[in-house]
């Protein structure tokens, strides 16, 4: 028989009183996690910054100002998805998660996941892509594609973070999270995304022309190979073949 879902506000409340790692010791707040609690798209970070910290909510800081500028060449507000992290508390003067944080920590990660049941999980840099595909893959190798682990959609991204302090991930970032769009709007989860907008309009305008007896079009758009396709099997990326991975991407 399956398990039923814990409620969120259980799970806070049981991270909230969590002191099983050192960084309970650090914490001004436990960064649970925000948003939509029916949502279908869950974003996963990292952990915790500064200024998460000191407020309690995830990417509230430079990042999550571009994150939610982001989120907008997929058709998505803030409002629409739930956002969390890896760890739930601040590693000191922000260094990377250590193995022993993440695995004490990840089964927060892992039951919010179950009872938000999203259908795609977008993971913002290495730690949660690397967790969530259960890889040791780059992000620079996976970003910008669709995998299927599980039951869930991943499409991993780099860190937000990341461009702040290198311009040229902006465009990589901007371009994988118009790509999620168009996966997002194929799902059905968005209704439109800042391209299907100017694919409505410059069809609009075509109609107006051919009814006005103007010759409009160069042939058929070309169709890109990463839309469309069917899901493979769990855990093959959709876009790209990596065999040999099939085992190694369950989450
Ligand atoms: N970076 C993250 O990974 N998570 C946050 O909540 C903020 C910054």
């Amino acid at each position: 028989m399956k398990r039923p879902h814990i409620p969120l506000e259980t799970l806070q409340a049981q991270a909230e009183a969590c002191r099983a790692c050192p960084l309970a010791e650090g914490r001004t707040h436990v960064v649970f996690g925000t948003g939509n609690p029916q949502a279908r798209v869950l974003i996963v970070g990292e952990a915790p910054g500064k200024n998460e910290d000191l407020q309690g909510v995830p990417f509230v800081g430079a990042a999550g100002k571009y994150l939610n500028e982001l989120l907008a060449y997929a058709g998505l507000r803030r409002e629409d998805v739930y956002i969390a992290n890896v760890l739930k508390c601040r590693p000191p003067g922000n260094r990377n998660p250590m193995p022993s944080e993440i695995e004490v920590c990840t089964p927060f990660l892992r039951e919010q996941t179950r009872t938000i049941d999203p259908a795609f999980i977008v993971t913002l840099g290495n730690f949660a892509t690397k967790f969530i595909l259960k890889t040791d893959r780059g992000i620079t190798g996976l970003h910008g594609k669709l995998y299927q682990t599980g039951k869930f959609m991943v499409f991993p991204v780099f860190h937000p973070a990341a461009a702040i302090y290198d311009r040229r991930k902006r465009a990589d970032l901007e371009d994988d999270f118009a790509t999620l769009g168009e996966h997002l709007l194929q799902a059905g989860i968005v209704a439109r995304t800042p391209q299907s907008v100017v694919r409505e309009a410059e069809a609009m305008a075509d109609a107006q022309l051919a009814a006005n007896g103007v010759a409009v079009g160069n042939g058929p758009a070309p169709t890109e190979m990463s839309h469309g396709q069917e899901p493979s099997a769990a855990g093959a990326p959709l876009s790209e073949s990596h065999a040999g991975e099939q085992e190694s991407l369950q989450f």
